[in-house]
C-alpha cells in the first residue's frame, strides 16, 4: 500500500495534500472527494487509493489499473472561476503532470521522454496511454463551487501484464525506463508542482495555458473520428482555441468547435 504517512512527511506544500485521505480499495477517488466537496471539504484535499472497484474516465470508460502499482488519485479544487475556465484548467493539469514527470526523470538521471498530449486530457509516449485526467464539476450560478480532478497516471504496471483491452494502448513508466517509480515521491512532486502553478492559475496563467499545451500536442492536420453523444463524424483537426475547445473542419470544410467528446485517429477513406 501507499505509504501514506511518508507522503505526509515529505510533503512540502501549504494547501493540496495537507488533508490526505489513502485507501487499500475505493470504488473511485473521484466519487468519493466529491462527496467530500459536497460536504464542504477544504480546497486541496486529496483522496489516493490503491485500486479502485469503479475508477471511471470520461465518456463513461472504465480506468482499469493493477492494485499498488500506479497511482490513483483526485484533487479538490474551489477555483472561483467561471465554467469556462474548466477544460484550461485540465489542460494546465496535463502541462503540470508532464512538467513532474520531467522533473522525476531528470532526479533520477533517467533518460528523458517525449510525451505527447491528445485532447483533451491524454499523456501519451510514442502514441501510447501513459495518463488520463478526468474532471467532474460542481457548479453553482455559472461558476465552478468545486472541481474534482481525477488522475490515473500508469507508474509500475508493465505492459505485458495489462488487461488484454489496454495492452496494445498504454504504457507505464517503468516499462518506458526500465526503472522502478517510487510512488511517494513521485506524488509528493506532483502536488509540490500543482501549488507552484495554481498560484499563477488565478492571475493571469489561463491567457498562457493553451499555447503551452499546444506545444506539446501532433494531432492537428490529423484525420479523425469525432464521436459525441449526439453522433459521429470525420474531420480534420485545426486547433485548440482560447477556451480549450477543439476545432475541427467538418468533410463540408465547415470548422467546428467541440467542447466535449472522444477523437480517433480516422481510417476513413474518403478525403475531406
Ligand atoms: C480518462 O482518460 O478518460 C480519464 C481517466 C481518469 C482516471 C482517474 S483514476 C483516479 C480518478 N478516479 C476515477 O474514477 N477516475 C480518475
Amino acid at each position: 500500500m501507499l505509504n501514506c504517512d511518508k507522503v505526509r512527511a515529505d510533503l512540502r506544500t501549504s494547501i493540496f495534500g495537507r488533508t490526505l485521505y489513502c485507501f487499500q480499495v475505493i470504488d473511485s477517488t473521484n466519487a468519493y472527494l466529491l462527496t467530500l466537496a459536497r460536504d464542504g471539504a477544504p480546497e486541496g484535499t486529496v483522496v489516493q487509493a490503491d485500486f479502485q472497484t469503479a475508477g471511471h474516465g470520461r465518456q463513461k470508460r472504465r480506468w482499469l489499473s493493477a492494485p499498488g502499482q500506479n497511482l490513483l488519485f483526485s484533487i479538490l479544487l474551489k477555483p472561483e472561476l467561471e465554467i469556462d475556465y474548466s477544460k484550461k484548467i485540465m489542460l494546465a493539469t496535463a502541462i503540470i503532470l508532464a512538467n513532474t514527470i520531467e522533473n522525476y526523470l531528470q532526479a533520477h538521471q533517467l533518460d528523458p521522454v517525449q510525451i505527447s498530449f491528445k485532447w483533451p486530457n491524454d499523456l501519451l509516449v510514442n502514441g501510447r496511454k501513459l495518463s488520463g485526467i478526468l474532471a467532474e464539476s460542481i457548479l453553482r450560478d455559472k461558476k465552478i463551487e468545486a472541481m474534482v480532478l481525477g488522475i490515473g497516471i500508469n507508474l509500475n504496471e508493465p505492459v505485458e501484464k495489462m488487461p488484454p483491452e489496454i495492452r496494445d494502448i498504454a504504457t507505464s513508466l517503468r516499462s518506458i525506463t526500465g526503472q522502478p517509480i517510487d510512488r511517494e515521491e513521485f506524488l509528493c512532486m506532483f502536488m509540490q508542482e500543482f501549488e507552484k502553478n495554481y498560484e499563477r492559475f488565478e492571475r493571469n496563467f489561463y491567457d498562457h495555458v493553451v499555447d503551452e499545451w499546444k506545444e506539446r500536442c501532433d494531432q492537428f492536420g490529423q484525420k479523425v473520428t469525432i464521436r459525441t453523444p449526439f453522433g459521429e463524424e470525420i474531420g480534420i483537426i485545426k486547433d485548440v482555441n482560447e477556451s480549450g475547445y477543439l476545432v475541427y473542419e467538418d468533410q463540408k470544410g465547415v470548422l467546428k468547435a467541440l467542447i466535449a467528446g472522444e477523437i480517433t485517429k480516422s481510417n476513413h477513406v474518403t478525403d475531406v
